[in-house]
């Protein structure tokens, strides 16, 4: 289970209302530029939620490719399962419920994608470095990921936010690794990177609490008990004059195998 949602069905609508923002969807397009996905390639996406790329991926690699999507949590490959719809046009993908810092394969992929997951992971070094493994030589890597170190609330009480914001980080194993990605994809020896952000600033609260748990008043155990209901009466009070802000850097890093 997710160290913020407390059921599998709300981690999905969050992950679908993510993959919808226009942000995202930016910075998938960006990297899709630089990965230059080829008919016939081999794609794995690692950590792939509901599966929105792999099904991308599937499309770009075409029915003489191939697509593995694994993810560490059995309900989101079931469904991403019951999202896929097959398409002639497009590589069958095979869904597999495997933990990416230690899955094994023994063909080598052409494209690497992995986002938003190294947050979770205890290790994100090995587990960049099992993805280069797995690539094939002149394979490319893409991984995505938020620092929430640099997340920003403003128009509410500081000190609170400052409590709540830090309580938020202290559930994730790797709160700012969105900025050391590229280093990561360094270490593990891949080549040529390349750094691109976007950096989404919203000033709606509804639009805010739909991609961003700790403003979500549903997912009331990300902030703590004794500041819960201060906390999202004074985000709507904040939002109610015109004051709520909220500002987030999401990265996205790129290399190829050498
Ligand atoms: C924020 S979601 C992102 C999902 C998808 N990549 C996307 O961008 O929509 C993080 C996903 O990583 C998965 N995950 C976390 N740790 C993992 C691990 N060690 N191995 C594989 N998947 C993992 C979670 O189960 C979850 O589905």
């Amino acid at each position: 289970m997710d160290e913020v949602f407390e059921t599998d069905s709300a981690i999905a609508g969050y992950l679908e209302r993510v993959s919808m923002h226009q942000e995202i969807s930016a910075l998938r397009a960006s990297a899709l530029e630089l990965l230059s996905v080829a008919p016939g390639e081999r794609a794995l996406d690692a950590g792939c939620g509901l599966g929105d790329m792999a099904r991308r991926f599937a499309g770009l690699v075409g029915p003489d490719g191939s697509v593995i999507a694994v993810d560490v949590n059995p309900a989101m490959t079931a469904a991403a399962q019951k999202i896929h719809v097959t398409d002639p046009e497009a590589a069958t993908v095979t869904y597999r419920v495997e933990d990416i810092c230690s899955v094994e394969y023994p063909q080598a992929f052409d494209v690497v994608w992995c986002e938003r997951v190294m947050q979770h992971v205890p290790d994100p070094d090995s587990a960049v470095q099992n993805m280069a493994r797995m690539l094939s030589p002149g394979g490319r890597a893409c991984v995505v990921d938020v620092d929430w170190e640099a997340f920003v609330v403003d128009g509410t009480d500081e000190a609170m936010t400052a409590r709540v914001l830090d309580a938020f980080r202290a559930k994730l194993p790797q709160p700012a690794v969105g900025r050391t990605l590229r280093r990561r994809l360094v270490r593990a020896g891949l080549v040529d990177p390349v750094v691109r952000t976007v950096h989404p600033v919203l000033t709606s609260l509804a639009e805010a609490a739909a991609v961003i748990p700790v403003l979500d008043r549903r997912v009331s155990n990300s902030v703590p008990e004794a500041d819960r209901t201060a906390w999202f009466d004074s985000l709507e009070e904040a939002d109610a004059r015109g004051e709520f802000m909220m500002a987030l850097p999401i990265y996205m890093a790129f290399a190829r195998k050498p």
